[in-house]
């Protein structure tokens, strides 16, 4: 019956809102009642009746009949006003919005803590995967020692293609585009900014730890050369975005950076816009996830399950710690490839192996301590030097590797 349905307002029809609207039709029909669609551009060509829209968001927000917000909208400011007016009103919400989650997670915990509006986001890290519900339900007792994985499609998509087929960097991101996985903004996706979101997600449900995204050890593709991949590819690697959140005795280390993976580590034959986690849990040991991690239906499916989860789900957040772990502790350093110009001098760089290209640049392996290295991303990115990590970190004072199966 029409008056049974759940009244929800759909707020961006972009790829992802166009992929939900599509499947809440086919799927759920006689449950589920989209009562208008917030959109910003009214000039805009759409694929359904303009009487579907609204252009003032407000409008929706306010429409007394709303009972569910789904946000899937690209502008920070609204995204932020469209979450936190639903949910301080009771309104509850589901979004794929990764950046507003991760900048915004605790005081979005708090207004639903206080209002009793729940808050899901299952298409926000890893799409079609779903991560965060396992890490929240399944998990929520165990300790979890590592996660890591490939959670941007578009790069994987790239480095796939550029691997694979050698085609050039930016043909390959054009068509990550044209496939609808890039965000509208794609240095979100190739300098790893979309990466460190969903980490700094993943990083609150399996050790409960809300940690600010700019705390994320940070390094994107863009710097990847052909020879990078060249290289790799004669000795049996792969290069992936490599998403790691690891509990070392010391803190959190979470690093989103570029890596030389084996060519037979199981996260190294993950194709195209495939996304997969490998999870460490302390008493269940080695569990691997493998998904579509971008995409208008894989991401859509992902917000229609929280959907019609909504009136039986509501994240635990059972890790919630009260004392904060250090963010990569200054005790802990990385094994990184470093291709650069012979006139840069890193500080503390500890060089195990050195190679003159025939470029003229650099190209050195060494250990770098987390901190120092944080320092100099972006002294890196302003000069266009590339890195890479081998995966392996240790801790400083012993010469001993702690954390580094991803070398095996
Ligand atoms: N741009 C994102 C990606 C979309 O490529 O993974 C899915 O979050």
């Amino acid at each position: 019956m029409e008056t049974t349905k759940l009244k929800i307002g759909l707020f961006g029809f972009g790829v992802v809102g166009q992929g939900f609207y599509q499947l809440a039709k086919l799927r759920a029909a006689d449950t589920i009642d989209i009562i208008q669609v917030a959109v910003k551009n009214p000039a805009k060509a759409r694929s359904i009746s303009i009487s579907e829209f609204t252009f003032n968001y407000k409008e929706l927000l306010n429409n007394p009949s709303l009972q569910l917000v789904v946000e899937a909208i690209d502008d920070e400011l609204a995204a932020y006003d469209i979450v936190k007016s639903a949910l301080s009103r009771g309104i509850s919400v589901v979004s794929a919005n990764k950046k507003l989650l991760a900048n915004h997670l605790r005081e979005f915990i708090e207004i639903s803590n206080a209002s009793g509006a729940k808050l899901l986001y299952e298409a926000a890290a890893a799409a079609a995967i779903p991560i965060i519900g396992l890490l929240d339900g399944y998990f929520n007792e165990e300790p979890i020692k590592r996660i890591e994985g490939i959670v941007n499609g578009t790069t994987n998509y790239i480095l796939t293609k550029m691997q694979k087929e050698r085609i050039k960097f930016i043909d390959a991101l054009k068509e990550a585009q044209s496939l609808g996985f890039a965000e509208s903004n794609p240095s979100s996706d190739v300098d790893g900014f979309d990466a460190s979101y969903k980490i700094t997600l993943l990083t609150a449900q399996a050790f409960g730890s809300i940690i600010e995204p700019n705390e994320v050890l940070r390094y994107g593709i863009r710097f990847i050369s052909e020879d990078d991949i060249f290289e790799a590819i004669q000795n049996n690697r792969v290069i992936k975005l490599i998403a790691t959140a690891i509990h070392s005795e010391d803190g959190l280390i979470v690093t989103v950076l570029p890596t030389l993976l084996n060519k037979s580590y199981n996260l190294a034959s993950m194709s195209a816009e495939f996304n997969a986690i490998n999870l460490e849990a302390e008493d269940s040991g080695k569990h691997f996830f493998v998904g579509k991690g971008a995409g208008a239906l894989p991401t859509g499916a992902s917000i229609l399950k929280d959907v019609l989860q909504i009136s039986n789900k509501k994240y635990l957040y059972g890790k919630l710690s009260i004392l904060p772990l250090e963010i990569n502790p200054v005790s802990y350093q990385l094994e990184l490839i470093i291709s650069h110009p012979s006139d840069i001098k890193i500080e503390d760089f500890r060089i195990t192996e050195q190679q003159l290209l025939l470029n003229g640049k650099i190209k050195s392996k060494g250990w770098i301590n987390l901190k120092v290295l944080k320092q100099y991303l972006p002294i890196f990115e302003a000069q266009e030097i590339g890195i890479l990590s081998t995966g392996n970190f240790k801790k400083s004072e012993k010469n001993q590797i702690y954390y580094g199966f991803l070398s095996h």
